[in-house]
């Protein structure tokens, strides 16, 4: 059981993510980006991205919750895209969707994972730690030219975990 209380009662499965999952990886990961808890992402971006999400599908294979990596360099990649469908909020997916990004970031190589993120408390029970945002100076290169709130919100935190 969460702290939340809750807990989850659905058969559910995290996969890869399919072209036909693109309308409601998007769907789910832009919702939240009003309030700026994602960052907005296109179908193009999806696309080209595909291999790097894993969602996570309920008994029907509708999809409950998505993350995705972005790589920086050969050994580190950003955290992306965690969002889970607010009716399934507190049961614990967000966090086995931050495990899913991170063996897919081990598999990968990366030897290092970094996310920037409202959520403090879960990226510190997952075994990130707090980091300046400093310490990814192409991170906000980056996020100068797509958005800069993600990197000018005082509130957001960045946090990183070693995987070697
Ligand atoms: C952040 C988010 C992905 C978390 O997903 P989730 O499935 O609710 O998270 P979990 O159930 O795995 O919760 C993990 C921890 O987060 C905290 N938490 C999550 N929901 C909470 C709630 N409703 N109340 C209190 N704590 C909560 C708890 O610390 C929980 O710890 P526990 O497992 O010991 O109870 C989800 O809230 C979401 O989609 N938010 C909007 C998008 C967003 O903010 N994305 C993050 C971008 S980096």
């Amino acid at each position: 059981m969460s702290k939340t209380g809750k807990t989850s009662t659905l058969s559910t499965r995290i996969t890869r993510a399919n072209e036909t999952d693109i309308p409601s990886l998007l769907s789910l990961n832009n919702r939240y980006a009003a309030a700026g808890l994602t960052l907005a992402r296109t179908a193009e971006f999806a696309a080209n991205h595909l291999g790097d999400y894993r969602v996570l599908r309920d008994a029907s294979g509708g999809i409950l919750g998505c993350v995705s990596l972005d790589e920086y360099s050969p050994s580190v990649a950003e955290i992306i895209s965690l969002a889970v469908d607010q009716d399934a909020h507190g049961l614990g997916y967000g966090r086995q969707l931050i495990a899913a990004g991170v063996e897919l970031a081990r598999t990968r190589g990366y030897t290092e994972l970094f996310a920037v993120s409202y959520s403090d408390e879960l990226f510190l029970s997952c075994g990130f730690e707090r980091m300046p945002l400093s310490a990814y100076p192409e991170k906000i290169s980056r996020y100068q030219k797509v958005d800069r709130t993600e990197i000018e919100v005082g509130e957001k935190h960045c946090f990183a975990r070693r995987l070697a």
